[in-house]
């Protein structure tokens, strides 16, 4: 009979410890997983996941020890470990361990776990064939490029920039995760046509403690693309623990090719958090002086976190009277404008259906995909949907998952 299996590995690029516990054929209760850690870690603080985002994890005396309440045959729960700088933990630092640290936790690699189920030790825990490791580290390293959509001011079309962006890198073949991160004044669910009354769980629950991450998700307008969108309510809102944030948008990051989050406007927590768990950023601004001087703020943030500014897409840039120019606005934030989006009326139709599946030989729509390519590598799908094909969008534009 196959027994449970513990696969420990260094991810170098995420500067994490990771340990992936695979049950053999037999239901599991009580389980605990003891791994050691170099005490003298400087600023050692511990994180753990177990499949989600809730610390299962406690640490002292160089010992770490995970709960597992149970585990049902075949199941896989990913452990990780870091240490961690309390600047990181705030996000206010890229979350990686010191180089030293770094060096000090991957020597203890090769060392390997102890699983108990109840008191008992499981001796001769069974070690995966190579290969098979190998693919449950490809596995558990599949991560989605993470691309955050912001501006620092109102208004300025982030919302409807990401979502058909979003929608573009599906249509592309690409798994992709749309995120509203505006937790106050979210309403990218309104957008796409959710009804609040149909979200059994959205990000406020997750960020509660209330809901798995995988009850927030939603497909909508492809399968390949998945919707985490926001509460509305202000009880919602109040509960919310938004300081779990990045590490819910790190585990919403898996499994996917793509992850596009919408900010909010301002500069707050969320911004910070969803920055500091993104690759990319995009500025999405309007060509007057309040954008620019915000747009300015919210890429200074990016620098701090070390993330990279992919450039600026230029919305309503046709609007009566822009203060700025496309190469103005090059110069004043030493990035490109990837995209210009001129004003489009119809951008928010009754149908919900987005510009990109709606007119996708619009302008508007070639430069989305035009910004997707440049993302994603892969060249836009060189026929439009068909109208048949979009009044089924339409009439089945959104399930839960
Ligand atoms: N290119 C465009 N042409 C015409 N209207 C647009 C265009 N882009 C966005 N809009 C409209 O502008 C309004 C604001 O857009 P959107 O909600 O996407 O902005 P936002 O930056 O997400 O706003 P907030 O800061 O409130 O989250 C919406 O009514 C949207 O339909
Ligand atoms: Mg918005």
């Amino acid at each position: 009979m196959q027994a449970p299996s513990l696969t420990k590995y260094w991810d170098e690029k995420r500067g994490r410890m990771s340990i992936l516990l695979k049950n053999g054929e037999k239901p599991l209760r009580d389980i605990s997983i003891e791994d050691e850690y170099p005490t003298t870690l400087e600023g050692m603080i511990c994180f753990a996941k177990s499949g989600g985002i809730a610390p299962v994890a406690s640490a002292s005396g160089g010992k770490m020890v995970w709960k597992v309440a149970s585990l049902a045959p075949g199941e896989v729960k990913e452990l990780i470990y870091t240490a961690l700088t309390r600047e990181a933990l705030d996000g206010l630092s890229p979350k990686r361990p010191t180089p030293a640290d770094a060096a000090l936790l991957s020597s203890m690699a090769s060392r390997a776990p102890a699983l108990y189920v109840g008191q008992a030790e499981v001796k001769g825990v069974e070690e995966p064939a190579r290969e098979e490791r190998l693919a449950e580290k490809e596995k558990a390293e599949r991560r989605a490029v993470v691309i955050a959509v912001g501006a620092g001011k109102g208004g300025t079309g982030k919302t409807t920039f990401a979502i058909n962006l979003g929608v573009a890198l599906a249509e592309m073949g690409c798994d992709t995760v749309l995120m509203d991160a505006d937790t106050s004044m979210g309403n990218l669910s309104t957008y796409v046509g959710l009804e609040p009354q149909s979200l059994k769980a959205t990000l406020h629950e997750v960020l509660a403690g209330e809901a798995e991450p995988d009850k927030a998700v939603y497909r909508a307008f492809s399968d390949r693309l998945r919707l985490v969108p926001s509460g509305l309510s202000l009880e919602g809102f109040l509960k919310m623990d938004r300081s779990l944030l990045k590490d819910v948008i790190e585990h919403f990051s898996k499994n996917a090719d793509f992850m596009v989050i919408d900010t909010p406007a301002g500069y707050n927590k969320e911004l910070a958090l969803s920055l500091a768990a993104s690759d990319h950023l995009i500025l999405v601004l309007n060509p007057d002086e309040g954008s620019m001087t915000d747009g300015l703020k919210v890429q200074e943030m990016a620098k701090i976190l070390k993330v990279n500014v992919l450039g600026v897409v230029l919305n309503r840039y046709d609007m009566k009277n822009p203060q700025f120019s496309p190469s103005q606005v090059e110069e004043h934030f030493g990035t490109p404008v990837i995209a210009m989006l001129p004003e489009e009326p119809g951008v928010r139709r009754k149908d919900k259906v987005p510009a990109v599946l709606a007119s996708p030989s619009s302008k508007m729509s070639m430069e989305v995909y035009r910004v997707a390519e440049m993302v994603s590598g892969v060249k836009a799908p060189a026929e439009s949907p068909s109208f048949a094909s979009r009044l089924m969008l339409a009439l089945f534009r959104t399930a839960n998952i």
